[in-house]
């Protein structure tokens, strides 16, 4: 590894907001040093602790496992101050505004702001209030730009490519922010990339995405090589989308007979948190097609090339 005066710019922008921003190169650049990271393990060489003596701070007005963790772990490996911030005690509960909390932290000086919010287009706004460099970690129903980049990693990490793949993201694609990141991503890398899902769960304009869509889950598997299974985001439905539980299982969720209809060993991927039985058998969820925990362990590996990337960003723009 290089040190942290000499390592190279890996993009030009300064927060990461949404996959939209990001050109090829820069997604192949994000995923060549996510690769490197995650070769390289636990087993950093200290000039590995590229980001000693910066802050991150954790604001998460959403609830998460996966991506609060991998963020926490990511910095705190880069060596940076890595600060949890607990939303629930916080004074959000006294009516202080998110603009109002994110300035408050500002003036603390944070290097990094890793942001989750319930609205779209929240973390944008936060981005043009604050002087450090903002990371969206999900806002809404908008974009989770790292839960592409990291299933790309994975992805690409199996089939040695992204081009040319053909990838089917199934589920409630109409609450998903991971499906549009994904779609985003993946369209530009030169996938195609397959909805399915039934009509309720689809958003309007859906084609105009580069997608093909299928509302039959047979016909939207065969022959992929990737299965991306999203869960049922009931917290943000108002009113029933599907009949029942039940007959979505039976139509939509991921059999090991429906994952028949793919090609032989395609992988099965979910970004979690999973409604076993639900959108997803529990057997195929940790059959030997799964690379489910391979997500979550690439999601350190991406979120360490993201803080990396953004902090050569900021030295490259303190230097010209
Ligand atoms: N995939 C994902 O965003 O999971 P969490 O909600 O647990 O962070």
């Amino acid at each position: 590894m290089t040190s942290t005066a000499t390592r190279p710019t890996l993009f030009k922008a300064q927060h990461l907001l949404a996959i939209s921003d990001l050109s090829p190169l820069d997604i192949t650049a994000v995923l060549d040093l996510a690769q490197h990271y995650a070769e390289s393990g636990k087993g950093l060489a200290k000039d590995g602790r590229v980001l000693a003596g910066q802050t991150q701070v954790n604001l998460f007005f959403e609830n998460s496992t996966r991506t609060q963790s991998s963020f926490e772990i990511a910095g705190k490996r880069l060596g940076a101050d890595v600060m949890n911030m607990a939303v629930a005690t916080s004074s959000v509960s006294k009516g202080e505004t998110l603009l109002d909390t994110a300035m408050t932290i500002n003036a603390m000086h944070p290097d990094f702001l890793v942001v989750r919010h319930q609205s779209s287009g929240a973390v944008e706004l936060l981005s043009q209030k604050v002087s450090c460099a903002v990371i969206n970690a999900g806002d809404g129903q908008h974009e989770h730009p790292t839960q592409a980049l990291l299933d790309a990693l994975t992805i690409r990490r199996h089939y040695g490519r992204l081009e040319g793949l053909t990838v089917a993201i199934c589920g409630d694609i109409l609450h998903s922010r991971v499906a549009r990141s994904n779609i985003h991503l993946l369209t530009k890398m030169g996938v195609r990339v397959r909805c399915v899902a039934p009509s309720t769960l689809l958003p309007s304009g859906i084609a105009n995405f580069g997608v093909e869509v299928f509302r039959d889950m047979e016909k939207g598997l065969a022959g992929a090589e990737v299965v991306m299974m999203l869960r049922l985001q009931v917290e943000r439905m108002s009113g029933a989308f599907v009949p029942s539980l039940r007959e979505y299982y039976q139509f939509y969720g991921l059999t090991e007979a429906k994952l028949a209809c793919a090609k032989p060993g395609a992988l099965v991927m979910h970004p979690g948190p999973m409604n076993r039985g639900v959108e997803i058998d529990s057997g195929v969820a940790d059959g030997v097609q799964s690379v489910i925990r391979e997500q979550v362990e690439m999601g350190v590996a991406v979120r360490m090339a993201i803080l990396d990337g953004l902090d050569r960003t900021r030295r490259a723009g303190s230097t010209s």
